[in-house]
């Protein structure tokens, strides 16, 4: 792409500035939530340019093998990185998917022009967290859940809050590819995989950050049936748990960026909000379970993940975070691949 309207760096000092803003928006970044925390993503900067890359090493052979959760995954690192940017005082410009050559190329960002700085979804990155406990009896309040439509919509995708009429087809579509995951064997490699990493490795899924089973509208995830989870549930009862799904118009990579890119902002907005939130992946990685959930739905629009949305019982007890990889790891600076 020849057009540099996007370019503010030009003077040497500039370009050295942009660079600084851009390897910290790409370190916020790495507090990105991703599946099973594969954090399956690579950037490289040139110039005032930071190139997202996917990382297949880390895509889910079996329960992901189109590559959805994939770039769902580095769609929220690329909001997180713009966010970043905006609370610096720069719009961030990006270009989605510029290269049909390159696939892997997953955007181009650039610092963008001057604006005012946005610091509320950027205190969220570094608060936010996955919270498998159940959630308190209040149902979130009506203007949050409008704020967070509100934020799926900036990025083209519907947020899509489950009726108590389809919430039980939603808990036995959850419950099925549950069980669908562990009896397939191949499916059940790639859980293993990332739920029995080694502290080195810095990442995958703990058993301290997911909770054994209780009784709940929808079941909790099983994650590996070899690894009793040890996060206490609580006295929650997620009666009041907004149960949700992100909805795209297309089933194609672009849509499944979008979608990354709008879980990222309802994420850190209702987590500005004192909500918490947690995925529900299981019912998009089955393909039987992602066509029944569409019929549930009855839309002419895709699934792309699910998410539950409640009240914390108490604000003030965040669950444990597992482990990011570090800035070396994920960051090539100019002169390395
Ligand atoms: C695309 C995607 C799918 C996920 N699926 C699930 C899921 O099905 N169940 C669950 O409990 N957590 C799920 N998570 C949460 C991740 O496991 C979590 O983000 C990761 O372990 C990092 O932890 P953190 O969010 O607390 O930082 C998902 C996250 C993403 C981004």
């Amino acid at each position: 792409m020849n057009d540099r309207s996007h370019r503010t760096a030009d003077a040497p000092g500039d370009t050295r500035a942009a660079v600084d803003q851009l390897a910290e928006a790409t370190l916020a970044a790495l507090r990105a939530p991703s599946v099973l925390n594969t954090q399956p993503w690579r950037w490289r900067l040139f110039g005032d340019t930071a190139e997202l890359l996917v990382d297949r090493d880390r895509q889910l052979p079996a329960l992901d093998p189109d590559g959805r959760l994939l770039l769902l995954s580095c769609g929220i690192a690329l909001n997180h990185a713009l966010t970043a940017l905006r609370a610096g005082g720069y719009a961030g410009v990006v270009e989605r998917l510029p290269d049909d050559r390159r696939p892997d190329l997953v955007a181009r960002l650039h610092r963008g022009s001057r604006c005012a700085p946005d610091q509320r979804n950027y205190n969220a990155i570094y608060r936010r967290h996955t919270d498998r406990r159940p959630f308190a009896d209040v149902l979130p309040p009506m203007a949050d859940l409008d704020a967070l439509r509100a934020a799926a919509v900036r990025h083209g995708v519907h947020l899509r809050v489950l009726t108590a009429t389809e919430l039980p087809s939603f808990a036995d579509i959850a419950t099925v590819a549950d069980v669908v995951e562990h009896a397939d064997r191949s499916l059940a490699a790639d859980l293993k995989r990332w739920t029995t990493r080694t502290p080195e490795d810095q990442d995958g899924l703990p058993a301290r950050t997911t909770t054994p089973p209780t009784e709940r509208p929808v079941p909790a995830r099983t994650f590996n049936r070899a690894q009793p989870p040890r996060l206490a549930t609580g006295p929650g009862t997620d009666r009041g748990t907004a149960y949700t799904v992100l909805l795209t118009d297309q089933d194609e990579p672009r849509a499944w960026l979008a979608a990354g890119e709008a879980l990222s902002d309802v994420w850190l907005t209702l987590t500005a909000r004192g909500l918490a939130a947690s995925p529900i992946s299981e019912v998009v990685e089955v393909a039987s379970a992602r066509r029944a959930l569409r019929n549930l739905l009855g839309e002419d629009a895709y699934p792309a993940i699910g998410l539950r949305i409640g009240v914390p019982v108490d604000p003030a007890d965040a669950p444990p975070s597992p482990a990011r990889r570090s800035g070396t790891d994920v960051l090539g600076l100019p002169g390395q691949s």
